[in-house]
Parts: structure tokens; C-alpha cells; sequence
């Protein structure tokens, strides 16, 4: 094709795909040696201080004072392995933290690879600080017997509290709760929000911007690098981040062409958040958070190294937001 083209116009094509190519912003400084997986975001006001929690032990929790770390390794969440009384109880996953009624809360799931017989738990703190929270119980269960798999929590206050969960082949769900530890009358799993029949969709997330009409549900989609994998996916089949968006927080999310989150396509429904670009590849397991300190909106990510060897660890990525489009881009700050 480019035989075809005169040098001029050639060498302009070119440039602009490389500016094209350059145009997703890299993470913010600071994370970059941050070893996390599915990391959850909060601000402690009265301490000025950020936290990040992320799966692993009871919960790993880094700490820092600006966005920009530096980041400490503050210790482990829950003092003791969880309750619950299920394989991996104490190899806790996917952190999901908020505020509610000036208590921190934190939902965590317990599974173990590729197995349905998992279970969402939820601790309560003060503070935020390692060792503080309170385990309080097991809020929603499965087996091999469900058609859904109990991980992967996000608790938004929209319409009163709503549990968004589940992971992988049976699809995300949402559950309305009463108070923070306890289901309200409707049964698991509750309303069918994206994926499902075998679709690689996983790690919902639900967000309002202020001042936007819209909830924002965001999804990691594809194949994760795991930790000792030596094998990558076949290229476009990695993690990135995808979003649908609705009036409602229970749905029917759609992406930007109109596809419902639901539908089972190939490729997928869902608009593209963040996928891999330069040496940031396959990032996912995503949150979004209302930093306070600059009134912005962040992303909080894993991503691998492109250029480490497959199998190695996934950091910290920090990225801001803008949703003035109607759709949430990447962006400097
Ligand atoms: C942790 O376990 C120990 C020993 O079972 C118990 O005494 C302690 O109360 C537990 N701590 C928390 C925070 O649950
Ligand atoms: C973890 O779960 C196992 C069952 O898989 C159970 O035997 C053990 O007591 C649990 N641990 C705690 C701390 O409850
Ligand atoms: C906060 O607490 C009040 C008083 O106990 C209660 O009525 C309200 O439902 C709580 N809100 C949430 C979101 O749990
Ligand atoms: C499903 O769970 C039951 C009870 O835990 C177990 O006996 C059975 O082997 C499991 N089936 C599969 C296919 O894993
Ligand atoms: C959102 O949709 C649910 C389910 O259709 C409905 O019960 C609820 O009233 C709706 N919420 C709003 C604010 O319209």
C-alpha cells in the first residue's frame, strides 16, 4: 500500500500512526514497581492517605500519600485468613472498597483458579489501616452446582446498595442489598448485567461520573497473564478493559454502537477503555475512583511488562479519566 502513496503522503500516514500509536498516555510515575493484581482504590480524608488494596494474602495493601507514590507496602488488610469456610481462604481476591455511612468496606472473594466453589466476604474498618478490618461474614456463595460464580464484588450506593458480581463463563450479575452485610430479598444471582455463555468477561466495576446522567459499567475481557505462565495468548486475545454504559444502574448496559452487554458477540460488546499499548500489555482488572484531592476521576489497573518474559509479575497503573464525550478516555491529567 504504501508503494502506492507518493513519499510525502507516506511519511505523514506515518507520523500520524505514530502519534496515533503514542496517544494512549502512559501510567502515572510512581506505580511502576508496584507488584498488584486487581487493585481497589480509596482516600482516607483525615489521613491524608491513599490505599490500594490488591489480591493476594488477606488482602495486600500499599499506601501512599499522593497518587504519585511513593507507594509502601503497608501489610496485609485482615490480621487472620477469612472465615469463610471454603479452599482459598487465605488467598484472598479481587478487593472492592468503599465508604458507607463513615465506615470503610471491603468485599473480597475466595476461590481458587478456575474453580466455581467460591464465596464473596465482606470486612469492615475505620480507617483503611492493615490489621483494622473486621471480618464480618460470607454474603454470597456458589458451587459447581450454580450457574454463576460468587467473586469478583463491586458495591455501588445508586437506587440504595447494589452488589455487582460474577465472573467468566456464567456471565456479571447484580444484587440488591439491605445494608452493607446482608442480601436483600432477591435471590443469587439477580439481574444478568454483561457476558455470560462462555464469554471471557470479568471484574465489573460500576460508576457514576458526577454530573453524568449515565452509569458506566466497566469490564476486563480476554485472557490475564498469570504469574508463572509461560504462555501468551494469541495476540488481541489478551485483557483491556471495555465499558458499556445505562441510565440505570441495573441496566441494560450498552456500548457505543448499541450492542447490550449481554449479547454474545464476537468481537465482543463493550467499548474500548484501555488495551495494550506500548509497553503496557493486557491491563485489566480495573476500579474507578473519584481522587478528591484533584477532582478527578482515575482508572487503577494491572498491567505486565510487554517486554518481561511471560510468567513474571503485573503493577500498579494509574491513569485520569474524562467522560466529556459521553465515554470515559484515557487521559493526561
Ligand atoms: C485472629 O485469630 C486469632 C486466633 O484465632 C484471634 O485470637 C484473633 O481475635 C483474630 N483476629 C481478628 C482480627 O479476627
Ligand atoms: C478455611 O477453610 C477450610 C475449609 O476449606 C477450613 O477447614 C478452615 O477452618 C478455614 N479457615 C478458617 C480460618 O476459617
Ligand atoms: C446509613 O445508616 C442509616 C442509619 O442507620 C440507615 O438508615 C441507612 O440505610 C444507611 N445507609 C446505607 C447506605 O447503608
Ligand atoms: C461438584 O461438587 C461436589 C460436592 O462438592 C463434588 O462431589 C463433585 O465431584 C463436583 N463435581 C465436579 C464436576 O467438580
Ligand atoms: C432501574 O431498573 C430497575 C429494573 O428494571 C427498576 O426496578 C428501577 O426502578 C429502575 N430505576 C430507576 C431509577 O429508574
Amino acid at each position: 500500500m504504501v508503494e502506492l502513496l507518493t513519499k510525502p503522503l507516506a511519511a505523514s500516514l506515518l507520523a500520524l500512526l505514530f502519534t496515533l500509536t503514542l496517544s494512549v498516555p502512559h501510567p502515572l510515575p510512581g506505580s511502576e514497581n508496584i507488584i498488584v493484581r486487581d487493585p481497589a482504590l480509596w482516600y482516607n480524608a483525615d489521613a491524608k492517605q491513599y490505599s490500594v488494596f490488591s489480591t493476594g494474602g488477606t488482602i495486600e495493601t500499599y499506601t501512599s500519600s499522593s497518587l504519585n507514590g511513593p507507594w509502601n507496602d503497608a501489610g496485609m488488610a485482615l490480621r487472620n485468613c477469612s472465615k469463610i469456610q471454603k479452599p482459598g481462604n487465605c488467598s484472598l481476591w479481587a478487593p472492592d472498597v468503599n465508604f458507607v455511612n463513615g465506615t470503610y468496606v471491603l468485599y473480597y472473594a475466595v476461590s481458587t483458579g478456575g474453580s466455581p466453589n467460591s464465596a464473596i466476604g465482606v470486612a469492615t474498618s475505620p480507617t483503611m489501616d492493615p490489621g483494622s478490618w473486621q471480618d464480618l461474614r460470607e454474603l454470597i456463595s456458589s458451587n459447581n452446582g450454580t450457574d454463576y460464580n460468587a467473586i469478583d464484588a463491586n458495591l455501588i450506593d445508586a437506587d440504595g446498595l447494589q452488589l455487582t458480581f460474577g465472573s467468566y463463563h456464567q456471565g456479571i450479575f447484580q444484587l440488591p442489598l439491605s445494608d452493607i452485610h446482608s442480601l436483600k430479598d432477591a435471590k443469587p444471582p439477580g439481574t444478568h448485567l454483561a457476558g455470560g455463555d462462555g464469554q471471557p468477561t470479568e471484574g465489573a466495576f460500576i460508576y457514576k461520573p458526577q454530573d453524568s446522567k449515565f452509569f458506566y459499567l466497566f469490564f476486563s475481557h480476554g485472557v490475564t497473564p498469570l504469574l508463572n505462565d509461560p504462555t501468551r495468548p494469541p495476540p488481541g486475545q489478551e485483557y483491556r478493559v471495555l465499558v458499556g454504559r445505562s441510565e440505570n444502574v441495573s441496566g441494560p448496559f450498552v456500548d457505543k454502537d448499541g450492542h447490550a452487554l449481554t449479547e454474545v458477540r464476537d468481537p465482543p460488546a463493550g467499548t474500548l477503555v484501555l488495551g495494550t499499548h506500548d509497553n503496557i500489555y493486557a491491563p485489566g482488572g480495573q476500579s474507578v475512583f473519584r481522587d478528591p484531592v484533584s477532582d478527578l476521576d482515575v482508572i487503577v489497573y494491572h498491567y505486565v511488562r510487554k517486554n518481561e518474559k511471560p510468567g513474571g509479575y503485573s503493577y500498579l497503573g494509574i491513569n485520569y479519566l474524562d467522560f466529556s464525550s459521553g465515554w470515559p478516555a484515557v487521559v493526561e491529567k
